[in-house]
């Protein structure tokens, strides 16, 4: 059997990712601090193998213990793979640096970054153990390679995803295991993250009207295209390890 670990799962696209593997059978925990009460419905309804943990992904602590416990359950049921999302995300702080407050920067950097690499790290050395195939999916943002003005932080965090992915695949590669690892940038869509960015004020976010725009002009990609296009890519089995996917690719 499949297993997926998926953070934020609770809204936005982590909630489109679970409830699409859902259909396609394949057991789901999922991590974030609210649950979906429609993603536990719909397992229940396929007779899918589902978990809700909540944890906070900027308290190193919580994530340590939560996923030493996923890993400790998956693990031990000798699973055909394991996809581990690392999808949970945050955009705060919207501001320019000189003017950012020092909670939301660490606070990013902890939910975009760090719990990732903590995540990554655990699961690829159980794997190492027990001989387990373990697919990771970092989701990333242009943001990572594109400069916006207000984003700092998060371009920032986004930009060392991809380099911790890219890093991470080589190591993988080099130790021959069948371990693989992506980032995955889902374009602009119409989730909760695009109303954050729209009630931030000019003075702080240059590109306000060009983003209120998207919306109204309604240009925002829909979290549960964006992703059918990215489980189809990793049940394709055809994941090349260490490529920064763009959803643009994918939808052609
Ligand atoms: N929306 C876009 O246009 C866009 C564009 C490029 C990249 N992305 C990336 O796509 C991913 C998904 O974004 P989205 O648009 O679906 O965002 P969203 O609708 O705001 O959902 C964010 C998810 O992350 C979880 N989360 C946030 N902070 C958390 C914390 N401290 N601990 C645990 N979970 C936390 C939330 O769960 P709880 O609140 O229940 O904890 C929620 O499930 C993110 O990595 C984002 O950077 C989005």
């Amino acid at each position: 059997m499949k297993y997926a670990i998926i953070t934020g799962a609770s809204k936005g696209l982590g909630e489109a990712i679970a409830k699409r593997l859902i259909q396609e059978q394949i057991a789901v925990v999922s991590v974030s601090r609210t649950e979906n009460e429609e993603i536990k419905s719909l397992a229940i309804k396929q007779g899918i193998d589902y978990k809700h943990l909540s944890c906070n992904l900027s308290l190193e602590k919580e994530v340590q213990e939560v996923f030493m416990e996923i890993a400790h359950c998956i693990f031990q049921k000798d699973p055909e793979e394991i996809l581990l999302f690392n999808n949970a995300g945050v955009i705060d702080p919207i501001q320019k640096v000189g003017n950012l407050d020092q909670t939301p920067i660490i606070s990013n950097i902890q939910v975009n970054l760090i719990a990732p690499i903590l995540i990554t790290n655990l699961f690829f050395n159980k794997a190492q153990l027990t001989n387990t195939k373990v697919t990771v999916v970092n989701v990333s943002s242009g943001a990572a390679i594109r400069s916006i003005e207000g984003w700092s932080v998060y371009c920032s965090s986004k930009a060392g995803l991809n380099m911790f992915t890219q890093t991470a695949a080589l190591e993988q590669a080099e130790l021959e295991t069948s371990n693989k690892i992506i980032a995955f940038s889902p374009g602009v869509m119409d989730t909760n993250m695009q109303e954050t960015i729209r009630s931030s004020s000019v003075e702080a976010f240059k590109d306000l009207e060009q983003f209120k725009e998207y919306k109204e002009k309604n240009m925002l990609l829909k979290a549960d295209v964006v992703a059918n296009a990215l489980v189809d890519l990793v049940l394709s089995g055809e994941v090349e390890s260490g490529k920064v996917y763009n959803i643009k690719d994918l939808l052609k």
